[in-house]
């Protein structure tokens, strides 16, 4: 088996945690059961990239138990949790001398070269006839295969001009080297039945995409069914915000100002987890939707710039670029802390940062570091200025990311199972699946549903069994 993780012989402790882990993610256990006879998935050869821990662990095993081939990298050069790349590559039955897992490319602290080189190899699939399906978090590997695609089509040489970002750089490298008369990458995007995404910034993508006609092949946008975004971005991000903000620096959060930049569902539980710890939280938002939303939830709702003198902690979570600039660092408080929970590093200029003549970087600890300019002020910068959950500390728990993954295997089997009737286009999951997930983790949580009589059902216009709401209902 090819494979590159940082040490198998973190996989005793990986396997302790991904058993903690199944307790707590019942959907994806349910779900399981339910397949375990008919292997809706035997046949389909999933390239996975998803941040590569304990959660997406058990999401890994469930693919296989439902009869998937599986080759997997992380979304971040920062997420993995070595030990869960270690137990995935060496598996349940296996030992670190004679792994009988799946093939993981991923270990924490990946260089950019590394983190496309890992993408690369999880998308060569052995004997050249896979991968059929994707599973993307932020749209990489689907960038990839569709980039060397467009190449490929063009007959053009991958070049890189100026004012090309460093990641983009890397990217054109790994494809000058790839692209080519064999057509690799054509190959690989007409083998690929489909792709489910994660996360609002791939989605965007996806949609983009479509849009402009060069999608090539059908997607299934899981970030948009209730039980992901309404959950995973809220309810987890209300946890780990606070979890990377503790590891990093373990400052006292109570009495401290917090302004968290965006008010989505990301925002809204950063927001929310801020002010319970005592944070006097503000908000910056450009929709007026959700700036009435967050004054009317009892924040302060104003411009970064009003406020970049005077508060302590930033959060950004627009999955917009540029959002704090060199120069608005340059006017915060000594210390500030710096950080991002939105999917792509861009939210925060730290390209500009580096650039400020005279600036000094020091590590405190990885993805923890202080940058002093001339002045004597410093700011904190957390996980280099990518994700801070995952980079600082562990992302999500277990039980909410039970109810994203659970989507997640739920659309494979769609996709896979049913690729005739999607064509090349960009879908969510029906409402009757999104309630289905959300069933499976009610009882884990002892919740009591109340059942509709007939008459009410009727009297409501829907059915006894569901769906509850129409498809334009927002929750
Ligand atoms: P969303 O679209 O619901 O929220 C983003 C908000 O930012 C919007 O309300 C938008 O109006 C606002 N915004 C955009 N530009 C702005 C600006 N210049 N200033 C202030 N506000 C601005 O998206 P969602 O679902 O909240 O996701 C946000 C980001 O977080 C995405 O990149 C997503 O991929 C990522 N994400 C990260 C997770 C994590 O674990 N770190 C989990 C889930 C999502």
């Amino acid at each position: 088996m090819d494979f590159k993780v940082a040490d198998l012989s973190l996989a005793a402790f990986g396997r302790r945690e991904i058993q903690l882990a199944e307790h707590e993610m019942p959907g994806l256990m349910a779900v399981r059961k339910e397949y375990a006879d008919s292997q809706p998935l035997a046949g389909a050869k999933i390239m996975g990239s998803l941040h590569m821990t304990i959660q997406t662990a058990v999401l890994i095993e469930t693919l296989v138990a439902l009869g998937a081939e599986v080759r997997w990298v992380s979304c971040n050069i920062f997420s993995t949790q070595d030990h869960a790349a270690a137990a995935v590559v060496v598996g349940p039955e296996g030992t670190p001398e004679d792994p009988k897992g799946v093939p993981v490319f991923a270990w924490k602290g990946e260089t950019l070269e590394e983190y496309w080189w890992c993408t690369e190899q999880a998308l060569t699939w052995p004997g050249g006839d896979g991968p059929n399906m994707i599973l993307d978090d932020g749209g990489d590997a689907t960038l990839l295969v569709h980039k060397g695609a467009e190449y490929e089509k063009a007959g053009a040489v991958p070049s890189t001009s100026e004012g090309d970002s460093e990641e983009w750089q890397v990217i054109l490298d790994l494809l000058r080297r790839t692209v080519g008369p064999d057509k690799r990458w054509t190959a690989i995007a007409s083998r690929i039945k489909g792709v489910t995404e994660e996360t609002t910034t791939g989605v965007h993508r996806l949609y983009e995409m479509f849009k402009t006609g060069s999608l090539l092949f059908p997607a299934i946008n899981v970030n948009d069914s209730v039980t992901k975004s309404k959950f995973d971005n809220k309810y987890g991000c209300r946890h780990s915000v606070i979890d990377g903000l503790n590891r990093a620096t373990d400052v006292l959060i109570g009495g401290k100002v917090a302004v968290v930049a965006g008010y989505g569902d990301v925002g809204k539980g950063c927001a929310d987890a801020l002010r319970g710890q005592g944070a006097r939280v503000i908000v910056t938002e450009i929709d007026p939707i959700c700036a009435l939303q967050a004054a009317m939830d009892g924040f302060q709702v104003t411009t970064l710039d009003d406020v970049v003198g005077i508060a302590d902690i930033f959060v950004t979570t627009t999955g917009n670029f540029d959002i704090i600039t060199a120069d608005h660092m340059s006017r915060m408080k000594h210390n500030a802390i710096v950080s991002n929970i939105g999917h792509f590093d861009n939210e925060i200029d730290m390209a500009g940062l580096a650039r400020i003549p005279g600036i000094v970087k020091t590590e405190v600890k990885p993805q923890v570091h202080t940058w002093t300019f001339p002045d004597g002020h410093a700011v904190i910068v957390l996980a280099e200025g990518r994700l801070m959950n995952l980079g600082c500390a562990t992302g999500h728990p277990s039980f909410v990311m039970s109810n994203s993954f659970t989507n997640q295997v739920i659309a494979q089997i769609e996709l896979f199972t049913k690729t005739e009737q999607y064509p090349i286009g960009v879908y969510v999951l029906p409402k009757h699946l999104d309630e289905k997930v959300a069933r499976l983790h009610l009882g884990a949580l002892g919740v009591k549903l109340t059942k509709l009589t007939k008459e009410q059902a009727e009297y409501i216009g829907v059915d006894v069994e569901g769906p509850y709401k129409a498809d334009h209902y927002r929750y």
